[in-house]
């Protein structure tokens, strides 16, 4: 499990039972590799080789991040494994079988696949749009249709939404109904290729989370393109990093990856804020939050030399109160300094830093799964429980 990705307990078992399974022929094995890449070389026929002698396995069950700049190779090497695009040499193979050998019409339906902007049906409605390929694999419409309904809750989407067409809805809600699409015939294998970059950042974040959560509960061999290196560490379990021209220049754990890139190419790719992103990885379990001051809207309190963390009936943070500036009337929420990030209990290091670095009064607050606060921590208290944190590895 990684830090700072708060886990939504489910009912797999149901959830799986209710949708049946379009397997390969039989139980994907525990840890076994779902898909392999053998030597596989992509040469278009206008000369341009856009994967050259790769291989790489993607464990069953396990999110795996293709990563790399422009025109180096991704989507071809995704779209070979359902054979939109076939490899001028080496093998692709799926649960054991090259897909060469299998049908191609038989081999989709076990592969969902997720595009940038959806790829929707404007003139179909939203649970029509997700029933396409229960209905096209033989079921009834209402079976179909049932099923499209319980996909757009699985994806955080309101009911009300399924009448809709694609053009009625936001883009974050379009990528959630792609994503639904194509998890309606319950494949064990997905493939995403870019699927949220065309969403603000903020949506953008919303879906990844989604999609962690999602994969908690329904545990999908994912292959997820991107180009983006955050995206990246966030999303994959193992991230492989590709180079003009269709180069494996490193496979690895994201935390891994960021401790020691394994060339130039794949250090100016992770960036220079690295050590920083890797703080994503670091566990704040040991991190004791100590009181904090805090004051009630609409309260009264003295003025004082403190800074005081304004929170609402629910102990919810609202805004701080400055050094100096009490209240003599009941607290009002303009009368306060914006707050900065908040840092979820048991979060990553790095959201305990940025909470830490980005509140007024240096103070970053933890929050509780309700929202309430439970404390403060500093960026000194951060940083030297890091410190112990690489005596210790
Ligand atoms: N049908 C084609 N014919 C000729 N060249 C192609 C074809 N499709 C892709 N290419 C070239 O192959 C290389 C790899 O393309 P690909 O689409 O796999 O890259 P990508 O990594 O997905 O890029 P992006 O991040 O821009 O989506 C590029 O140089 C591209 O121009
Ligand atoms: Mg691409």
């Amino acid at each position: 499990m990684r830090a700072g990705h708060a886990t939504v307990s489910v009912d797999r078992g149901k959830w799986t039972a209710r949708l049946g399974s379009a397997g390969f022929g039989g139980p994907a094995r525990e840890g076994a590799r779902l898909i392999e890449f053998q030597s596989v070389r992509k040469q278009y026929p206008n000369g341009t080789v856009a994967v050259e002698e790769l291989s790489l396995s993607v464990e069953t069950g396990t999110i795996t991040v293709l990563v790399g700049p422009s025109g180096c190779g991704k989507t071809t090497l995704m779209r070979m494994v359902n054979r939109m695009i076939e490899p001028s040499s080496g093998t692709v193979s799926v649960n054991g079988t090259d897909v060469r050998d299998r049908d191609p019409a038989q081999l989709r339906r076990g592969i969902g696949y997720v595009i940038q902007q959806a790829g929707l049906f404007p003139h179909r409605t939203v649970l029509d749009n997700i029933a396409t390929v229960p209905l096209l694999a033989g079921g009834t419409r209402r079976a179909a249709r049932h099923r499209a309904g319980e996909l757009l809750d699985l994806v955080g989407l309101p009911a009300e939404l399924g009448t809709r067409y694609p053009a009625q809805l936001s883009g974050g809600q379009q990528q959630r109904v792609g994503v639904a699409r194509a998890l309606a015939a319950d494949p064990p294998v997905l493939l995403m290729d870019e699927p949220f970059s065309a969403v603000d950042p903020v949506v953008r974040e919303g879906l990844q989370d989604e999609l962690l959560r999602l994969q908690d509960e329904l545990g999908k061999t994912v292959l997820f393109v991107t180009h983006d290196i955050d995206e990246a560490v966030k999303v994959g379990e193992k991230v492989a990093v590709l180079r003009q021209g269709g180069h494996l220049a490193q496979y690895a754990r994201p935390d891994d990856l960021l401790a020691s890139p394994s060339d130039d190419f794949v250090t100016s790719f992770v960036g220079r804020d690295r050590g920083y992103r890797r703080l994503s990885f670091v566990d704040a379990a040991n991190l004791r939050p100590s009181p904090v001051p805090t004051v009630r809207l609409g309260g009264r309190i003295p003025s004082d030399d403190r800074w005081r963390l304004a929170v609402d009936e629910g102990d919810r943070p609202r805004g701080w109160l400055p050094p100096g500036a009490g209240s003599a009337g009941p607290l009002r929420e303009d009368e306060l300094v914006a707050g900065g990030s908040l840092h979820a209990e048991h979060g990553s290091l790095r959201g305990a830093l940025d909470a830490a670095l980005s509140a007024p009064s240096g103070l970053g607050v933890v929050v509780n799964a309700a929202g309430a606060a439970v404390g403060v921590v500093t960026a000194d208290e951060v940083l030297s429980l890091l410190d112990g944190h690489r005596a210790a590895t």
